[in-house]
């Protein structure tokens, strides 16, 4: 019978589950920002001690104020734990059950680290390193595991600090799929080398192309448009294409956030595609002379910002508009009344859409599972919650929209493969640069 052993490791005064009775899809996950705080550490030790029980997995929380490490390790034994718990640093507990005997327990302050033993097959389980922070994310890992059985260890962090994780993880990474939004991260990942192709008759067939690697490397499930929003109140005529807001009519008018946000990368980048560089470089020229003030926070500040009148024209992403409009604040539904969208392309080759996605990474070791999970995120319950719940356009032809897509509407957007995104990022970055855009 195979042996397997499972490590939770709990920092805080007490554990907050048991192993049986854990359910890593509920657990709220929060991802050290580097690699080198506690998280990191936690990992990092652990990572060490693969060499000698080749565990894998690893969950922190925030909110229980408790971090755990789940290892599904064929094979483990006393001799492998005992190396595992010696690279444990010394402020820590140690509680360790093999085959069901309960073997050790040491003195700890602030961290507990509890080791059982489970004569069973091999649990099903799927770790996913995610840049996405959505709630709309817990559901489907609650409806896959729900599905399926698999047991889905969910790690949430910034984009960059995830792939910077990746990087220095290599093939030891735990992780079996990264998902991220914009078609500029997967970018950014498919250059660290860090995936791997996936051949899917399910994903070629739901995900239309331009939505998806050429090489097979990374899928987009949802949709998001960058797009403009104007204030009646302040402008009487409203830009009708991206090229006026370069124009000086809209002094003073113009709130964006920072040239270094991906989404003003990717939507540089496919100007670039477009029109070519020097047409790009005119159009960010034009618009840092339109500034109203100097880029600063995020898309919702931007529409804030328009609400209030100190700007006219505000550039975000559609969703950051359909969450005031859905909010129930008043004060949010008040922002979302002052401004009217501007699906700027519609009339030319579509509006800007960007993608979120995911992808099998090269150190996956859960494969089988890590594919179903992507063709999961093509069905179509599962794209009704990228709707339902987060307000993204599904990428299935034939999904029902939220409420409040509805009120948005369905809009035609530009079909150029979404990875010229990531081709031109460098390129658009440097035309920021040179126009001034911070
Ligand atoms: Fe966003």
């Amino acid at each position: 019978m195979t042996m397997t052993s499972q490590i939770l490791i709990f920092c805080g005064q007490r554990p907050q589950a048991s192993v049986g009775a854990v359910r890593l899809s509920r657990r709220r996950e929060c991802l050290s920002q580097t690699p080198t705080n506690a998280g990191g550490l936690l990992f990092g030790t652990f990572r060490s001690a693969t060499s000698g029980i080749s565990g894998r997995g690893l969950q922190t929380s925030r909110d229980s104020g408790s971090s755990e490490l789940y290892p599904q390790t064929a094979g483990g034994t006393a001799a492998k734990l005992k190396l595992f718990l010696s690279l444990i640093k010394r402020r820590t507990t140690i509680t360790a059950s093999v085959g069901g005997r309960l073997i050790k327990s040491v003195a700890v302050a602030g961290l507990a680290v509890l080791v059982l033993g489970v004569n069973t097959a091999r649990a099903q389980t799927l770790n996913i390193y995610t840049g996405r922070h959505y709630p709309a994310d817990q559901m489907l890992y609650d409806l896959f595991q729900s599905q399926t059985g698999i047991t889905v260890n969910a790690l949430e962090g910034k984009t960059g600090a995830l792939l910077e994780r990746l990087r220095l993880e290599g093939d030891e990474s735990p992780a079996d799929l990264f998902i991220t939004v914009d078609a500029g991260n997967l970018w950014r990942a498919r250059n660290l080398d860090l995936l791997a192709p996936v051949v899917s008759d399910v994903l070629d067939a739901r995900i239309p192309p331009h939505l998806r690697s050429p090489e097979n490397l990374w899928f987009g499930f949802a949709t998001r448009s960058r797009i403009a929003f104007y204030n009646p109140r302040v402008l009487a005529a409203p830009p009708r294409r991206w090229s006026d807001l370069a124009l000086p009519e809209y002094r003073e008018q113009i709130c964006a956030r920072s040239s270094s946000n991906i989404y003003n990368l990717s939507l540089l980048a496919s100007f670039i595609e477009r029109d070519g560089e020097d047409a790009a470089a005119r159009w960010a020229q034009g618009v840092v002379a339109n500034f109203a003030r100097p880029p600063a926070g995020g898309d919702t500040d931007q529409l804030r910002a328009a609400a209030e009148g100190i700007c006219g024209v505000a550039i975000a992403n559609h969703y950051y508009y359909a969450r005031l409009l859905a909010s129930e604040s008043a004060a949010d539904n008040d922002v979302a009344a002052a401004l009217v969208p501007l699906w700027l392309g519609e009339e030319g080759d579509g509006v800007h859409a960007n993608i979120s996605g995911g992808a099998l990474l090269r150190s996956a070791k859960n494969r089988e599972e890590a594919v179903a999970f992507l063709e999961f995120l093509a069905s179509d319950r599962a794209q009704e919650i990228f709707a339902e719940a987060n307000n993204e356009y599904p990428v299935v032809a034939g999904v029902a929209l939220s409420p409040v897509l509805d009120v948005l509407g369905l809009h035609r957007t530009e079909e150029v493969n979404v990875s010229v995104y990531g081709r031109n990022q460098a390129l658009a970055q440097r035309i920021y640069d040179r126009a001034g855009w911070q």
